[in-house]
């Protein structure tokens, strides 16, 4: 069945740097909904990948909104040059090695115009986002370990995004439910049954060739090439 209302968002961390705008006018012209820009720092996860400089870059090639996932420590120090640079929403990490006040810094993204996201790596309990959920505009639920693309995906993240649906139906929340790792046509099928909105994707998309066909079949419309 197609989900026409589902939002893909490309991650940029797998598209070729040495063609980046050609690749993200690609992505854009294939209907992607927004982009996610991933942000790691070697401290908080094992992989370095760009900051705020690439942010303000791909903001000039696109008006999509731009989806900021940062897994670094001290996000709280670094949000406000996200904001600067463009970001439409700004996710940051729940656990503690993020070393940051986590309510603290999810007001400053609001107040700075942003939506406010937090995420949750997979071994990290779900009780742990719990009390922020009044207070956040998107939950991310990790569905690989963060800091690389092309991991495998892990179905009993699904317990997450089914307690994130119950919870937001039960207590009247409004925050949009995200995936991200290891998402394919196939799980971003699962993740949309058990409850998720928002489907990030790397591989799937960036290292096919036809973006329009991959971002269609993450959708679960017809994976047959139409002449559109
Ligand atoms: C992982 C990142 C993901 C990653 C997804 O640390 O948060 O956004 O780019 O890549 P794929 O879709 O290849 O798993
Ligand atoms: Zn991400």
């Amino acid at each position: 069945m197609a989900n026409s209302h589902v939002i893909i968002a490309p991650s940029v961390l797998a598209a070729d740097f040495a063609h980046l705008a050609a690749d993200i006018e690609r992505v854009v012209a294939a209907r992607a909904d927004w982009l996610h820009l991933d942000i790691m720092d070697g401290q908080f996860v094992d992989n370095i990948s760009f900051g705020p400089g690439m942010v303000k870059t791909i903001r000039g090639l696109t008006d999509l909104p731009l989806d900021v996932h940062l897994m670094i420590e001290r996000a709280d120090h670094y949000v406000p040059r996200f904001i600067e640079a463009g970001a439409n929403s700004i996710t940051v990490h729940v656990e503690p090695e993020a070393k940051h006040e986590i309510s603290k810094t999810l007001r400053s993204i609001r107040e700075g115009g942003c939506r406010a996201g937090l995420t949750l790596n997979p071994e990290t309990p779900f009780a742990f986002v719990e009390s922020h959920l009044p207070n956040i505009d998107l939950l991310l639920i990790m569905t690989v370990h963060p800091g690389f693309g092309g991991q495998a995906f892990k179905p009993e993240m699904m317990e997450k995004v089914r307690r994130a649906q119950d919870l937001r139906s039960s207590l009247g929340m409004r925050y949009e439910i995200e995936v991200d790792g290891g998402i394919n046509a196939e799980t971003a099928c699962v993740s949309i049954e058990n409850g998720a909105e928002v489907i990030v994707a790397g591989t799937s998309i960036f290292k096919t060739n036809d973006y329009r066909l991959a971002i269609n079949s993450l959708r679960g419309e017809s994976s047959a090439p139409t002449n559109s």
